[in-house]
């Protein structure tokens, strides 16, 4: 059947002043990582993104992401395989800032044996993918029903009225208190989703703030700048009748 439109909701980093609430992109990091990244890659994202300028981790102290601590910290969290070495031997070691995030599944088809034969798409550039963006993810991680009777599911899905057909591979990936929050702020799915969402949609689009400023400073400098011709015609016209 048709998918259910998306709940249009209140984000902070919409309109031409929208910004992204720093602790809510740390958050949605943290659900990203804990929940959605054993399934799903982030493929264009690494490490030291989360500590550049605009993002979840930026410091003033550390301009440089590369050194900044709290990314060094997440990264060597990580194994990674690096070489080959002298030896021509791959190896393992401590992940780095500039090693990108880890894939869950070496390849698409490994991904699609794990899931039923459903792909779990990469997460990167997910709300500019889909249309409805931010809203539509939101709503499908919170849309999970019951499923009607006459709807149709194959064993491994799930009825999910956002979902152009009702039927997902996804199980239902948020319950409330699923992880513990670093700051402390209750886990509810309603929480959870708004945080992933307000992440994915930085990763999506990290330079958006930048933007939007370069934008308000473009309207003031050409309203100075009209004024200043306004003023320039009367003054040179000012003789002439
Ligand atoms: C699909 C987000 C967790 C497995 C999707 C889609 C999104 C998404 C946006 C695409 C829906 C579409 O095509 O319109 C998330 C988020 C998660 C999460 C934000 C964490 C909060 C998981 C987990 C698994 C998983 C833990 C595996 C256990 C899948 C699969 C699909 C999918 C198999 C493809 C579904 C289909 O095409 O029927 N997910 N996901 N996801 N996800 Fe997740």
């Amino acid at each position: 059947g048709d998918a259910h439109a998306p709940e249009n909701y209140a984000w902070e980093f919409e309109g031409p002043f929208g910004t992204f609430d720093r602790n809510a992109v740390q958050r949605g990091y943290q659900v990203y990582q804990e929940v959605c990244a054993s399934c799903h890659s982030m493929n264009l994202m690494r490490f030291r993104n989360l500590g550049q300028k605009g993002g979840p981790f930026e410091s003033e102290e550390y301009p440089n992401p590369n050194d900044n601590p709290i990314v060094m910290q997440i990264a060597a969290g990580y194994q990674v395989e690096d070489g080959p070495n002298d030896d021509g031997d791959m190896f393992m070691r401590d992940g780095l800032p500039s090693d990108a995030f880890p894939a869950p599944f070496e390849n698409e088809q490994q991904a699609r044996a794990s899931n039923g034969g459903a792909y779990p798409p990469d997460l990167s550039l997910i709300v500019k993918a889909r249309s409805g963006g931010a809203d539509y993810i939101r709503s499908l991680l919170l849309g999970y029903e019951e499923a009607p009777e006459d709807s149709h599911l194959s064993p491994g899905q799930y009825y999910n009225a956002y979902f152009a057909g009702g039927a997902i591979a996804m199980a239902p990936p948020l319950v409330d208190d699923i992880i513990s929050y670093d700051d402390g702020t209750t886990a509810s799915m309603e929480q959870m989703a708004e945080d992933v969402v307000t992440f994915l949609t930085w990763a999506g689009d990290p330079h958006m703030e930048e933007r939007k400023q370069m934008g308000v400073m473009v309207l003031m400098y050409l309203f100075i700048f009209a004024v200043l011709v306004y003023l320039a015609y009367r003054q040179v016209w000012r003789n002439v009748k």
